[in-house]
Formats: C-alpha cells, sequence, structure tokens
C-alpha cells in the first residue's frame, strides 16, 4: 500500500485508522449484515450510533446543554444563508467580520437576506493581517457579529476570541473546527463543514444557542430551520448517514488521542516547524501572513521566482508529497496539515523543501 501524504485543504486526509476501520466494517456494520450506508437512518443501531456521535462531540468541545448540536447537509456555504435567515429577528442590520476569502463569500450571500454591517476588512493588505477590535465598528444592535476563526485560503486564523457583549459571536470555524479547545459558551452560534479535520464531505455541523431558535424568517426552506431540525435531532429527511458515521469515528479518534487539548499541542508543533523552515529559508520561502495571525492549519507559501512553481508540484507529487497548489487567489503553494496530517507528513514536506531549495536556490 502507498499512501501519500495528502496536504489538500478539503476535502483532506483522514486519520488512517479511521479509514482502516471503515475498510474493516464495510460489509458488515454493527452487527447487520450490511454497510451503515444501507440502513435506515430511523432504524436503532443508526439512531444509536449518531446520538454516540453527538454526545462524543459535546464531549470533546465541552458544549453546555443549553445548545443544540446539529448534523445537517449542504456544505458550509449553506449556512451562509441559514445563519440570517435564523438569527435576524427584527434586528435592523448584521455585523460582519472580512478577513478574506471566505467571510467575504459569506457577506455576499448574507446580504441577499439582510443589512450587512462591515465592521472590519482587510482586502487592501490582501488579507493578511487581523487588525485589533478597537478598530472595528461594530454596532450594538447587531443581530450577531459573523467572523470565520480560520481563513483557509489566505492562512489567517484568530487566536483570539472577538468581545461582543450581548451580540451574539457567530463563527464560520468550518477549517480549524476541533483542532483546539474552544469555549463553546462564548459563542451564540458555531458552523463547521466536516470536510477538513472530522470527516467527509456532506455534512456540516451547527452548535447554536437555545435563545437564538425560535426568530426564523417565514421565507427560510423548513430544513434550514434550526429550531425544526433540533426538534426532529436533525433527522426531518434522510440524513447522509455514511459522513455522519465517518464523523462518528473521527471524533472517537480524537478522544483516543487524547482530545483537543493534545491535538492543539501536536497542531502547534507542525505548524511552528513548518513556518519556522520558511522564515529560515532567506526568503526562498515566504508566508505573508502576519506572524500572530498565521494558521496552524492552512500554511500558504511562495516562491520569488514563480517559475518554481510548476516545478515544486511535479516533484512533491513524485515524492509523495500532495495537493500543495495554493488557490489561484493567492499563488505559490499551500500545505494544509489538519488534525489527521501526521507530523512525520510535516517532516517529510520541510525536508523535500529542504532539498528542492538545495537544488534551486
Ligand atoms: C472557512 C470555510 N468556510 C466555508 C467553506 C465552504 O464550505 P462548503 O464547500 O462545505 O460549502 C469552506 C470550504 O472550503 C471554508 O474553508
Amino acid at each position: 500500500m502507498a499512501r501519500i501524504f495528502n496536504f489538500s485543504a478539503g476535502p483532506a486526509t483522514l486519520p488512517l485508522e479511521v479509514l482502516q476501520q471503515i475498510q474493516e466494517e464495510m460489509l458488515d456494520w454493527n452487527a447487520t449484515g450490511a454497510s451503515v450506508m444501507e440502513v435506515s437512518h430511523r432504524g436503532k443501531p443508526f439512531m444509536e450510533m449518531a446520538a454516540e456521535a453527538e454526545q462524543d462531540a459535546r464531549d470533546l468541545l465541552g458544549v453546555p446543554d443549553n445548545y443544540k448540536v446539529l448534523f445537517l447537509q449542504g456544505g458550509a456555504q449553506i449556512q451562509f444563508a441559514s445563519v440570517p435567515l435564523n438569527l435576524m429577528g427584527d434586528a435592523p442590520v448584521a455585523d460582519y467580520v472580512c478577513t478574506g476569502s471566505w467571510s467575504k463569500k459569506a457577506i455576499g450571500e448574507a446580504k441577499r437576506f439582510c443589512d450587512v454591517n462591515v465592521v472590519l476588512d482587510t482586502e487592501s493588505s490582501h488579507y493578511t493581517d487581523i487588525p485589533p477590535q478597537s478598530e472595528w465598528s461594530t454596532r450594538g444592535d447587531a443581530a450577531f457579529l459573523h467572523y470565520c476563526s480560520n481563513e483557509t485560503i489566505g492562512g489567517v486564523e484568530f487566536n483570539w476570541l472577538p468581545e461582543t457583549g450581548d451580540v451574539p459571536l457567530v463563527c464560520d470555524m468550518s477549517s480549524n473546527f476541533m483542532s483546539r479547545p474552544v469555549d463553546v459558551s462564548r459563542y451564540g452560534l458555531i458552523y463547521a463543514g466536516a470536510q477538513k479535520n472530522i470527516g467527509p464531505a456532506g455534512i456540516t455541523m451547527v452548535i447554536v444557542r437555545d435563545d437564538l431558535l425560535g426568530k426564523t424568517s417565514n421565507q427560510a426552506p423548513s430544513l434550514f430551520n434550526y429550531e425544526k431540525q433540533a426538534g426532529a435531532d436533525s433527522m426531518m429527511n434522510t440524513v447522509p448517514t455514511f459522513c455522519w458515521y465517518v464523523c462518528g469515528l473521527v471524533f472517537k479518534w480524537l478522544i483516543q488521542n487524547g482530545g483537543l487539548e493534545a491535538m492543539e499541542q501536536v497542531n502547534i508543533r507542525k505548524a511552528a516547524k513548518l513556518y519556522d523552515f520558511i522564515d529560515r529559508s532567506g526568503g526562498f520561502y515566504t508566508n505573508p501572513v502576519e506572524m500572530a495571525c498565521r494558521s496552524r492549519m492552512n500554511v500558504p507559501f511562495i516562491f520569488q521566482d514563480n517559475n518554481l512553481d510548476a516545478k515544486f508540484l511535479a516533484q512533491s507529487h513524485d515524492a509523495g508529497l500532495h495537493s500543495l497548489k495554493g488557490h489561484r487567489s493567492v499563488g505559490g503553494m499551500r500545505a494544509s496539515i489538519y488534525n489527521a496530517m501526521p507530523e512525520a507528513g510535516v517532516d517529510a514536506l520541510i525536508a523535500f523543501m529542504q532539498d528542492f531549495q538545495d537544488r534551486n536556490g
């Protein structure tokens, strides 16, 4: 078996142990004589598994009892619409922070459903910094403040929590979800597409505080309605059974590996190694993001000489290091090093980068 190191931004690498368990259980899941994809989502084995996955997620994140945990379809981008449709109520405006391509996209979608007050936009600095909150123009009457805790494309991550007083804090946590502990009680709502840190594409988790339910616009499709979904245990329609099952296995894997505190330590170490190597390369490789907000999950790096891009990609691919091409809006390379990327993968990447520099520097 030749497994590559997969640095894809998402769908991303999954823990090997999880993939092996899926393989073992594929033909006969949970003594049902069928795969998990072939059983009813309303049958006892699936319902029990789904409830256990939710409980494991609650335990990992320390989700307080007054929050609902939902497993929904449609990807994180559906939440760009669902959030304003569910949370606006009678408020005149929603606050949005724009620190990169994903928050910009969330703002574009929200504008279709509500008035948006952009409290900060770092486009002019090419999304490479996060100015302090004292420089934001927040509104006390906003229905919520939305931000993206990790910009997957630019590699910009919040290492601090915005303070919003009574205005509920809403976070797109898609690309750093479960990569570090979070204080859920500080949030009104957290959402995250699964395909980076917790499972396959096709399922999105939403964690929402009870008191924010019940304000959904009549225009919202029923399946978007958080309160209805919570009342139906996220099972208003046929759920993405396989995705939910894999998320459940990833949660067990996280628990077995020490939970989010342990994950965070490994993630700090992996990211520090890679940034340190980039910074010591004498400008051969550069990362444009300000130190204080460099992402632990997505590490873009560019060459002074962009003629090297194609060569680097071809040779790294041959060395078993795949999906390193950066997003077209940033250029260069991007290494996504989520929870499931072993430290050995980062070591192999750094060794390759050193060798490449020796040959081309
Ligand atoms: C931070 C962030 N938000 C939202 C999305 C959109 O997710 P989806 O493709 O599941 O709609 C992505 C996808 O890569 C992302 O990285």
